[in-house]
């Protein structure tokens, strides 16, 4: 039976911890250009591959920054704020993401956000000043709609700091696929190949900001990784041999799941989780060392309030938050949640690029173990490949 999209408390999942130093660094931008294009002291490294330099270091090392533009070059001091957009903002995580970054009054939120009336309500009665935010519409359901968002995005002619994909479905009482308007099954279609595409058309405008860390954060999960309990518990993830996918996932001449397998709305969730972390490992490999943006996952804790359960049944929207808060002590609240993505987002302590955050009971952040799935660099560079294709880059 599909029990949850979380489980267990974050002490059994810890693999390995680490210390994490707390700073106050939440977004505010100070930092010079010097005529030179050569010797910009940017609070930015030369990041190798595992570079997990953070921005104090960061600062006494003068790189010409890669994907850094004419205008940033000026000799001027800049302060601004930074600009993220977050998917799915109009409730549970993002939403709580959005005021946690908004409250430092040092990042202005895109709220990209299917329904806009919705999102604008939540920001609202969340008590987000209104200059900290601007809704904008994105389907993640359609991938016109996702072209849409980027067009109307660079229209504004703001720039793109951090990229937050946190939106998604979860359907664990699903009997038949449902699918997006491209004809996608609807959990796979949302989670990962609408922000596959988002991720990608956005990574140009990631790569012209001249903020000091660039960061593109897609949502993991511990249900999509099977080193866990909680990841155990059936139905499993599990991608195969791509076949499902690579056949369209479109229920007809091919399966509705990843693997070709028979539908399971909650397993298709899990697998969406595990595409996911594949993805921001594959962008870790392609672009981070020749961009300096840092590609980051997470699984930021068992959230039993949100809305991500909404359609399962009521006994176990009523069971599950007390199930997790008293039993596995695992319950993290929506507040606490989105202080650790914010944190993801602009904590000079997490720029460590191709990571996968997790918290222990004492809210301190450690890089987290994947399954043996979800950091397979094959099956990574497949899905990328495929994915590709189905979205129209390829
Ligand atoms: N809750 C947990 O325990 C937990 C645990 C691990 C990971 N996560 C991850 O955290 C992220 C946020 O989940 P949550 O718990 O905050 O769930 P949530 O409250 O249901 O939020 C999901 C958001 O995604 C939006 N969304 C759904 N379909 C969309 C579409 N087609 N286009 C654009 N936006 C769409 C929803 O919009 P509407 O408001 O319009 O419905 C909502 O804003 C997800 O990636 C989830 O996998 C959650």
């Amino acid at each position: 039976m599909a029990l949850q999209a979380c489980y267990l408390p974050s002490p059994l999942l810890a693999r390995k911890e680490g210390k994490v130093k707390e700073t106050a660094f939440l977004g505010a931008s100070v930092f010079e250009h010097h005529k030179s294009g050569l010797h910009v002291p940017l609070l930015r490294s030369k990041r190798g591959v595992n570079a997990s330099v953070g921005v104090v270091k960061a600062q006494t090392t003068a790189v010409a920054a890669p994907g850094l533009n004419q205008a940033s070059l000026q000799g001027k001091k800049v302060l601004r704020k930074g600009v993220v957009v977050v998917t799915g903002a109009s409730s549970g995580l993002g939403l709580a993401t959005a005021k946690a970054l908004a409250e430092t009054g040092k990042w202005h939120v895109i709220m990209a956000c299917r329904d806009f009336l919705k999102a604008e309500k939540a920001a609202q009665s969340a008590g987000m000043a209104k200059e900290s935010y601007t809704v904008m519409h994105l389907d993640l359901a359609s991938l016109d709609s996702v072209r849409q968002f980027v067009h109307n995005f660079r229209q504004s002619e703001r720039p793109l700091d951090v990229l937050v994909c946190n939106a998604a479905i979860y359907r664990p009482t699903a009997r038949t696929p449902t699918y997006t308007a491209d004809g996608y099954e609807m959990s796979v279609g949302v989670n990962h190949l609408g922000h596959f595409l988002l991720a990608n058309l956005l990574l140009e405008d990631l790569k012209k900001s001249d903020y000091p860390s660039r960061r593109l954060i897609i949502l993991g999960s511990i249900t999509g990784n099977t080193n866990t309990l909680a990841g155990n518990v059936p139905p499993k993830a599990g991608l195969g041999d791509l076949r499902g996918l690579a056949g369209g996932l479109n229920g007809r001449n091919s399966s509705a799941m990843i693997d070709g397998g028979d539908f399971d709305g909650a397993k298709a969730y899990k697998d969406s989780k595990i595409c996911n972390m594949l993805t921001m490992q594959e962008f870790h490999r392609r672009f981070h060392e020749e961009t300096g943006i840092t590609f980051a996952s997470l699984y930021p804790g068992c959230i039993a309030t949100t809305g991500l359960f909404r359609e399962h049944i009521p006994l176990f929207r009523l069971l599950f938050p007390p199930f997790q808060r008293f039993i596995t002590k695992g319950f993290v609240s929506e507040e606490e949640s989105g202080k650790r993505l914010a944190q993801v987002v602009s904590d000079p302590s997490l720029v460590k690029s191709g990571v996968y955050w997790s918290w222990n009971k004492d809210s301190a952040s450690f890089e987290n173990q994947l399954s043996q799935e979800a950091s397979d660099t094959a099956k990574a560079r497949k899905l990328w490949e495929v994915s590709e294709k189905l979205v129209g880059l390829a």
